[in-house]
């Protein structure tokens, strides 16, 4: 797992745009999962002007959320397919309908939920999956006590979700009880996972997931487990964390070969060499550091 603290918002929004983006150019029909909430706000308007400028190409990717409340239809304004809409694709060359989001009005949840999977596994599986984090630690709407193996399902909120999340809404009532999400165990199968956390309120929960012990208690430290995990914070969301760590990718330097990339994420040579295809020339890590 590489932990990298940014200093501002801004430059943490713009890393994992710049990882997103570099995924999109070398795999310009890559699966992408994609995450609610106010923190990949910033990643978003970074993958729009990418697009806007420097002409980003979104007509061959998919995209898959991470959950929906449930009983919010797609033009409720809380509803996280009005938000994807509104913060993404609305401003992208996306064609929506490679673009997925729960559904939390389906009659049949469960069905809709065993479907969602099956769409995911047919379209190839997920190749990078953004995360946010709650101030609980859960990630998507996977509960602190969520089954670390866990499917796309529904969910009970948290007590704690419902009142962080009663900001957006009118009235703390009206924040729905229930939610889709995918499962942890769908959200580890993705290729690679980034995690984003800004802020102070989310600095307790970057600890545990960081520092401290794997539990269903809190969600978010599974992603220890993950063979290309990479948490992104501001200085804010990392000033609990005790240990030292880097503000940039640590740097890959590969013996006998002309390239130096970055080891965790950007580089098509690394990519393929993690892919686990074999590689012809045996190639020596110089540095690897402590960076999983
Ligand atoms: C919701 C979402 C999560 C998100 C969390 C944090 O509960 N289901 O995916 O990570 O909120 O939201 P924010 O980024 O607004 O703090």
């Amino acid at each position: 797992m590489e932990v990298i603290v940014k200093n501002t918002y801004e430059e943490m929004s713009a890393l994992a745009a710049r990882i997103i983006a570099e995924l999109i150019h070398r795999k310009p029909n890559c699966i992408l999962g994609l995450a609610t909430g106010s923190t990949p706000v910033g990643t978003y308007k970074a993958l729009i002007r990418l697009h806007k400028n420097e002409g980003l190409d979104f007509s061959k990717v998919t995209t898959f959320n991470l959950d929906e409340y449930v009983g919010l239809s797609p033009d409720h304004d809380q509803s996280y397919r009005y938000f994807m809409n509104d913060n993404l694709f609305n401003h992208i060359n996306i064609k929506k309908s490679n673009t997925h989001v729960p559904d939390g009005m389906a009659e049949d949840i469960p069905a809709a939920c065993e479907a969602y999977e099956r769409k995911i596994k047919k379209a190839g599986g997920l190749d990078i999956q953004l995360l946010g984090i709650g101030g609980n630690g859960h990630i998507a709407f996977n509960e602190p006590g969520s089954s670390l193996g866990s499917r796309t399902r529904v969910k009970t909120l948290d007590d704690q979700t419902i009142q962080d999340n009663a900001r957006f809404f009118k009235s703390i009532d009206e924040v729905p009880r229930y939610a889709v999400t995918m499962g942890i165990g769908t959200i580890m199968e993705a290729r690679q996972l980034i995690l984003l956390a800004n802020k102070e309120n989310k600095a307790d929960a970057i600890l545990k997931t960081v520092e401290g012990p794997i539990t269903a208690m809190v969600p978010a430290t599974i992603v220890q487990l993950h063979p290309r995990a990479t948490i992104i914070t501001d200085k804010a969301a990392a000033s609990k964390l005790t240990r030292e760590y880097p503000e940039e990718p640590r740097v890959l330097k590969l013996k006998h070969h002309e390239e130096s990339c970055c080891a965790s994420t950007d580089s098509p040579s690394y990519a393929k060499a993690s892919e686990g295809r074999p590689r012809k020339r045996t190639v020596r890590r110089e540095k690897v550091g402590n960076r999983r």
